[in-house]
């Protein structure tokens, strides 16, 4: 038998039936004990069952447990509480998931997890900032959560299409053309765009107060884009370019890529189609003065809006366009847009007529997180939700050194450094990932890269310490992959039952879209390494506890190095 979470699974449901019971779940929960006095794993499936046939749950539970004793990889089976049954499980089967761990972690998570029965598309959209305009934090959010969704779904076995949707449509163009035109110079936006173009939009609104006409002449500017005007059309690819060139050394520097980028105006000629098949499948109604309107599911909500009466189309109508097009390019079982809650009404009505209008079979999912919120002046120097990533990145690095000069580690300068940039970079991704995105994100320098807390220095400080056994060990991650467990410490245990957990983690944050899961799945395992590392002597165990503790070792790398990788942070080699 292979030793798996599943398999373990699959031998209690087997018992159920011997013991003449027919649950009708293909799966049973299966929770890891809070403490180990009560075993290593618990199912509350003889309450269910003692509900469904009307017994006394104690009763099922003792039919269940006499099949289950017959089993030799539970070492013991007790029944608790209400009707838990409480199961330990033999060190063996520690011992072949640890070697499959070490040996190859995505066969075993494939194994675990059955991802070869689970081949799907999805097509992700994250970061999507606006043309000419400085990163929001809520561009931050999306580009973080979105790219670690990208992560998951990837090692989830999903074919992934990262998709960028930059805002590159919109009046605000026709007055910047005329903004540069008139007071603007190129080699000086070209050093430092995206300050420029705000300084030249800035100035645009100032003047316009005092002389509303300007507001003319920006609807005639982008007017003649629109129509296809030759230099207007030059003037915004310009304004595109210079805008990707303040933000691209920043994706780099959070090593965020796209599978493709498909901005906003890359949908201007295909919502005709759109429309034209709204009309004629009767979605497409007519509103008021010549529009065109969706009459909403619920009676109590506005009618969705998809064509103005001046003919003009709306952000819904290009998303619309955009869902058909994802439906074409690669036909994905699911599609996924990381955006702030904000738009969440949005979001509902766009999925609500997208269904109607049957452009896609895919599921079609909202991931919305809260709002970034600033603790004690972090950021105060900025004004509302703007903010320079360039700044903070800088500054999560600095103070990243000065942590590192603090612990004084012997590292070369080249070291510190490097190391610097890997845990700067990381405290930011890490501070809003172990967040539960649904609720308000909070910027805490201090909680961000403290040593102790749930932080990335904190974690990128336990894998160090590990590798570090294994460089003075003088061996690999699968030089172990022979090694034998023999289980006789709870920190131990404890360590053995944290690399198991991995699997389910991985699970849950892919099906809930929620990367915080992993992020607290990584710090429960450094907490339970590192009292097990407190405790016990490793290099000078003797032989059986050594192979123990270094299997178990190289286990805790082999999947923190994974889980980093599924929240995008990277992994120092010394710290
Ligand atoms: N650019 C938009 C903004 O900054 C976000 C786009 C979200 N994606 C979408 N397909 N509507 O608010």
């Amino acid at each position: 038998m292979k030793s798996s979470l599943k398999n373990l699974r699959e031998l209690i449901l087997e018992s159920i039936k011997v013991a003449g019971f027919e649950s009708g779940l293909n799966e049973i929960q299966l929770a890891q004990t809070k403490t180990l006095e009560h075993g290593h794993f618990s199912t509350n499936i003889a309450m269910l069952l003692a509900n469904k046939y009307g017994k006394r749950p104690q009763e099922v539970a003792e039919s269940i447990k006499a099949e289950l004793e017959k089993e030799s990889v539970f070492t013991k089976v007790e029944i608790a509480g209400p009707g838990f049954i409480n199961v330990l499980v033999e060190q063996n089967f520690y011992t072949t998931v640890c070697q499959a761990i070490v040996n190859s972690l995505d066969d075993y998570l494939e194994e675990e997890l059955d991802l070869e029965s689970n081949k799907k598309t999805v097509v992700i959209e994250y970061s999507s900032p606006n043309i000419a305009k400085p990163l929001g934090a809520h561009h931050l959010l999306s580009t973080i959560i979105g790219d670690s969704l990208a992560q998951l779904f990837r090692r989830y076995s999903y074919k992934v299409i990262a998709e960028n949707y930059p805002g590159d449509m919109g009046t605000q163009f026709g007055k910047l053309i005329y903004a540069i035109r008139t007071w603007g110079d190129e080699s000086t936006i070209e050093k430092e765009p995206i300050d420029e173009l705000l300084k030249l939009y800035v100035r645009f609104h100032n003047e316009a107060e005092k002389d509303p006409s300007l507001e003319d002449f920006g609807r005639t500017e982008y007017k003649k884009f629109e129509e296809g005007d030759a230099e207007n059309r030059k003037m915004w690819e310009k304004i595109v370019d210079w805008t990707f060139a303040d933000i691209q050394p920043l994706y780099d520097r959070l090593g965020i890529r796209f599978d493709a980028v498909h901005g906003e105006s890359f949908f201007e000629d295909k919502m005709e189609a759109v429309l034209k098949e709204g009309r004629s499948k009767g979605v497409f109604v007519d509103g008021e003065k010549g529009s065109w309107i969706v009459m909403p599911d619920d009676p109590k909500d506005p009618p969705a809006l998809v064509k103005k009466s001046d003919g003009t189309t709306l952000y819904l109508t290009r998303d619309l366009a955009q869902v058909e097009f994802f439906e074409k390019e690669y036909h994905p079982d699911l599609m996924v847009w990381a955006v702030d809650v904000a738009q969440s009404f949005h979001f509902n009505q766009r999925f609500q007529v997208a269904r109607k209008l049957k452009l896609t079979g895919a599921e079609l999912k909202h991931v919305e997180f809260g709002r970034m919120q600033f603790k004690d002046g972090a950021m105060s120097t900025r004004k509302g939700n703007i903010i320079k990533l360039k700044e903070v990145l800088d500054e999560a690095v600095e103070r990243s050194v000065a942590l590192i000069e603090q612990k004084g580690a012997g590292l070369s300068d080249a070291e510190k450094q490097e190391l610097a940039r890997i845990m700067g970079i990381g405290a930011v991704k890490y501070n809003i990932l172990h967040q539960n995105r649904v609720s308000n994100i909070t910027f805490d320098w201090d909680q961000m890269l403290s040593m102790e807390g749930n932080s990335a220095p904190y974690l990128m400080y336990t894998v160090a310490r590990a590798k570090s056994i294994l460089r003075k060990a003088e061996i690999k991650v699968d030089d172990t992959e022979k090694y034998e467990l023999s289980l006789n410490s709870s920190h131990e245990t404890q360590v053995a039952l944290g690399v198991i957990g991995f699997a389910e983690a991985l699970k849950r944050a892919v099906e809930e879209f929620k990367p915080n899961h992993i992020a607290n799945y990584l710090y429960h395992l450094a907490q339970s390494f590192n009292a097990f590392y407190n405790a016990l002597p490793v290099l000078k165990a003797e032989s059986k506890e050594k192979e123990t503790r270094l299997l178990l070792i190289a286990s805790v790398i082999q999947v923190m190095e994974t889980a980093f990788g599924l929240l995008g942070l990277e992994v120092p080699e010394k710290m």
